[in-house]
């Protein structure tokens, strides 16, 4: 890695994967939208100048097949859901400098430089290819118009992705044994002339950037296995007529072939990020933020995606850059998957927390904010459930977090009216300079679990000192220098919770009567004195019932049933395809006896030892210790976990499974899994390795 740590002195820009203007937002969007701000927040909090911006992808057959299923024009359908973002990003206190959409002219003008540009360079080639087509209605079908069979993993998928097998990104003409979305009709393959973008030219230059790209592993190992893979060119137009039209190519005059042709939407999309960076500096001028600086000069670009679409923006986008001059990303944070009580989401089951019923259920942003910051950090799947955000709610907020704000307060209110006159111990100010010095590294680690870890577990500190000195048995004089420190202590909980929790942090900042605002405060206020005098303090947080959780369930749980129902009652064939929707297989009816149990041979295990098998997509060999010797396992889970992170992962071993060769590999036992995802089933304790599943 060859950048320097935050804050540098270049302005930086957060930008959050854009979400396609087509549905109702959930609680497993706002994942990364949450992580965006709480990254962005807490750069600022390190003095670090940086804008954060996104906006909604309006293009693109997300939206145009929706619209046609909607029977609305693309452009109403994809500005109402727009509308519907941009009032509710701020409900959650994700605060953009800058929210856009991909259909405005800035995002026009800027999408068609950085396309001449690629054509100016000479990366632009025409290719004859295959697209599918609907015969009977004599009538295109890109990308999302079919859906087939994916030509890698067999499962289906929809026309540029594999959005339910193996991830990949599908190019016109892949797809197998297509059928037309809108129709049904089988689809045929006809020759017509696209424009490529011939990013297979630079691969060198990719390999050399994955190397100084910062952020989450899974978004420097995936890109390099597919530059080892060898890269394709991208096709970069459609026949579609939603989308912007191909720029008019000064030498390229008698070339009629973009005259009915859009760009591809993942030509646009990721520019939208440029263009709303552009939107921000218009309004508060150049000197408060530049987007040509950072853009075109020495800016560092962080971006923060779903993991589905690494490969976009550590291949394709980063190569548009690069040819068209502008500044390439510093960062790419790629956060896992989000699961509901173990399952996926599934919008047209109804089986989400939608986020303004999140909100009409009464629970504050914070909480929300909290649990999806705490629980899986970035890279790590999430899964949500009520009795779990009770269980952090109740454990770290209200327990830890509040309990400790309030007590101490308390106590300086009644005892001294504010903060007592004398001087912070040494003790004391070396744990909040530790605590600093935490979340520094966890925000230059692209952690905001690490950075918010920092401040829970300095209250957590002030509790044990609290507890230790007792100062509710000490004479006011001798309690004094103890409430001092604890309200030192309060105060830096309020600058290093701002980012994860920025509304109580407020609140408790105006407990303090503090100056300024502890939005703007960075990390020195956390040292700097609290106010000699304040008023009573109140709660924080508020515990959540239990039956508050039953009751929550059990409408999750008729939600679910009724959606299922209807959907079942409905019987048609139009199967609804949404990113991360699972059906889950029917259980076997029949049954094994005892012995047939038994004669399975399960042991817990230890992953000593992974590397991914070359020639393969899928495989990854692995070396599980499982107490009496170490075992060779070859497992097709390459696409699905960081090789690099497998080491020490407990698992679980079917260690009498026959013995297979992969690849040239023995594999002998079988590592189990759950699901699409190959979750890598574990003990919930530490049963000792080799111990037997019973
Ligand atoms: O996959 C998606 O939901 C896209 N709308 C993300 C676009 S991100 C960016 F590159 F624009
Ligand atoms: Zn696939």
């Amino acid at each position: 890695m060859s950048h320097d740590e935050f804050p540098t002195d270049d302005p930086a820009v957060v930008t959050c994967g854009l979400p396609y203007a087509n549905g109702d937002l959930h609680i497993g969007h706002l994942r990364t939208y949450v992580g965006g701000d709480v990254l962005t927040r807490a750069l600022e909090k390190l003095g670090q100048e940086t804008a954060f911006v996104s906006g909604s992808d309006m293009h693109g057959t997300p939206i145009a097949v929706q619209a046609i299923e909607d029977d609305i024009d693309p452009e109403a359908f994809a500005l109402e859901y727009h509308e519907q973002y941009e009032e509710t990003f701020p409900r959650f206190d994700v605060a953009f400098d800058n929210y856009g959409h991909t259909h405005q002219e800035t995002n026009r003008e800027l999408t068609h430089e950085i396309v001449e540009a690629l054509e100016r360079e000479g990366y632009v080639e025409e290719q004859e290819i295959k697209v599918a087509w609907d015969p009977a209605d004599d009538q295109p079908l890109p990308d999302r118009y079919v859906v087939g069979t994916c030509p890698y993993c067999g499962e289906t998928a929809r026309g540029d992705e594999c959005d339910e097998g193996c991830g990949r990104h599908l190019e016109p003409g892949e797809i197998e044994d297509p059928v037309s979305k809108i129709s049904g009709n089988p689809a045929e393959y006809r020759e017509r002339t696209h424009k490529f973008f011939t990013v297979s030219k630079l691969a060198e230059y990719l390999s050399e950037f994955l190397d100084r790209l910062e952020g989450t592993p899974n978004a420097q190992n995936q890109p390099r296995q597919w530059i080892k893979e060898g890269l394709q060119d991208w096709c970069i137009t459609r026949d579609l007529d939603w989308g912007f039209e191909y720029p008019e190519v000064a030498d390229a005059a008698e070339d009629d072939t973009a005259e009915d042709l859009v760009l591809y939407v993942w030509v646009d999309a990721p520019i939208e990020y440029i263009a709303s960076t552009k939107q921000y500096t218009e309004r508060v001028g150049p000197d408060t933020y530049d987007w040509e600086e950072t853009w075109k000069e020495s800016g560092e670009i962080v971006h923060v995606i779903g993991r589905d679409i690494i490969q976009h923006h550590t291949i394709f986008w980063p190569a548009m850059l690069h040819v068209a001059d502008y500044n390439e990303p510093r960062a790419v944070v790629a956060s896992g998957f989000m699961s509901l009580d173990g399952d996926a989401f599934s919008t047209s089951r109804n089986r989400a927390i939608w986020a303004q019923e999140y909100l009409d259920e009464g629970f504050h942003p914070d909480l929300l904010r909290y649990y999806l910051t705490t629980v899986g950090g970035f890279q790590d799947d999430i899964d949500f459930s009520w009795d779990r955000f009770r269980e952090r709610v109740n454990g770290e907020l209200v327990g830890t977090v509040g309990n400790f704000a309030y007590r101490s307060l308390l106590f300086a209110y009644r005892n001294y009216e504010g903060t007592p006159d004398v001087d912070l111990s040494s003790e004391v100010e070396d744990r909040i300079v530790e605590a600093i010095d935490e979340f520094e590294a966890g925000v230059n680690d692209y952690s905001i679990r690490k950075a918010t870890q920092a401040a829970v577990d300095l209250a957590s500190f002030g509790n044990e000192y609290i507890q230790r000195h007792e100062p509710w048995n000490l004479d006011d004089e001798a309690a004094a220098p103890v409430i001092r420190d604890c309200v030192q202590i309060a105060k830096a909980v309020a600058v290093l919770m701002q980012p994860v929790t920025p509304e109580t942090a407020r609140r408790l900042w105006d407990q303090l009567e503090a100056d300024g605002s502890v939005a703007d405060a960075t990390l020195e206020a956390a040292l700097e004195a609290p106010p000699e005098s304040f008023g009573e303090p109140t709660e924080l947080f508020e515990k959540i019932p239990a039956e508050r959780v039953a009751e929550l369930n059990e409408k999750l749980d008729e939600r679910v049933a009724d959606a299922t129902d209807s959907e079942e009652t409905e019987s048609d064939d139009t199967t609804e395809s949404e990113g991360g929707d699972m059906d889950l297989e029917p259980l076997a009816d029949e049954r094994i006896d005892f012995d047939d149990f038994q004669g399975l041979d399960i042991r817990v295990g230890e992953i000593v030892a992974a590397e991914p098998i070359e020639d393969s997509d899928d495989l990854v060999r692995l070396e599980v210790d499982i107490g009496l010797e170490t075992r060779q396992v070859v497992a097709g889970i390459k696409q699905l976990h960081d090789v690099e992170t497998l080491p020490d992962t407990r698992v679980v071993l079917l260690a009498n499974m026959e013995k297979a060769e992969l690849f040239g590999y023995e594999s002998n036992g079988m590592v189990l899994a759950a699901g699409e995802e190959a979750d890598l089933l574990t003990t919930h304790e530490d049963a000792p390795l080799g111990s037997k599943i019973r």
